[in-house]
């Protein structure tokens, strides 16, 4: 597996540490190679591995990954809690669901121990209010503030404008400190644009995660990920605000996404 000195193409604050390889199967393998010592670590210590999920299609080749022979019997699956960090508000089945995403290239192939999807098929305040409970139960010691809610890993992607989970370029939800979960729409700067409403976590949530593991893939991500790694202050783009206020926060590149 090769890597690439990340010092010698950008300059990112030192608590990021930046991984870039030769190809998208060298960073799957490795983010899968991480995942195993991460869940270990969270299941010999804490009884289970408490990882939320990203959607869209750079996951795909991580969760097909994991399933296949090489990866699947490294993971202890019936100690493992799945949990989402955003969703479309559509039902499960329906093509732009993360969670049908999910289910079909991994959680249909393995003995997952719990699955905590976020019910799209609801009103976005409704789903939202009852997957924060959820996390409450699953994560909370009693009331806990979101920034208390605490994943073993958050496995989070970076559009091509730089949002992560549902959080857009200068959206409200990027400022939300009371919730844990919130209903939003995309955004194109101020324009909102004419999609499915979504449910996401927030920021606080994602940021008390032990690990924040952001891959990032492909060409067209070239521009958003300069941006995100070269200008840091004051952070821009929503992937910038991904600073675990304790944990690791990684990121995993591919060269393609990087500028030549
Ligand atoms: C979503 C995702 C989103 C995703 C980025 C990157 O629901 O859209 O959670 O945050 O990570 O949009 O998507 P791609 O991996 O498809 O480029």
């Amino acid at each position: 597996m090769q890597t690439y000195n990340a010092q010698d193409i950008w300059m990112p604050p030192s608590d990021i540490r930046l991984r870039i390889f030769s190809d998208s199967a060298a960073l799957v393998r490795c983010a899968a190679s991480t995942l195993v010592s991460q869940c270990e670590e969270a299941i010999r210590h804490r009884g289970a591995f408490k990882i939320a999920l990203s959607g869209g299609q750079t996951p795909l080749e991580l969760f097909e990954a994991l399933a296949s022979n090489d990866w699947r019997n490294h993971f202890d699956w019936s100690r493992m809690h799945f949990f989402w960090i955003d969703e479309r508000c559509v039902p499960p089945d329906h093509p732009a669901s993360n969670f049908g995403m999910a289910h079909r290239t991994l959680l249909a192939h393995v003995p997952a121990g719990r699955v905590f999807r976020i019910r799209g098929e609801l009103e976005p305040t409704q789903a939202a209010e009852e997957y924060a409970a959820i996390l409450q139960t699953e994560l909370g010691k009693g009331d806990d503030a979101p920034s208390k809610l605490t994943f073993d890993c958050v496995l989070l992607g970076m559009g091509t404008d730089g949002h992560t989970a549902s959080l857009f370029p200068g959206a409200p939800q990027l400022e939300e400190k009371r919730h844990s979960v919130i209903s939003a729409l995309r955004h194109d700067g101020d324009v909102v644009l004419p999609e499915h409403h979504r449910v996401t976590l927030t920021l606080p949530v994602l940021n008390a995660a032990r690990c924040c593991l952001v891959v990032v893939a492909g060409a067209k991500k070239r521009e958003a990920l300069h941006r995100a790694l070269t200008f840091f202050s004051p952070p821009e783009l929503p992937i910038q605000r991904i600073r675990p206020s304790e944990g690791e926060v990684i990121w995993m590149v591919d060269k393609a996404a990087c500028l030549p």
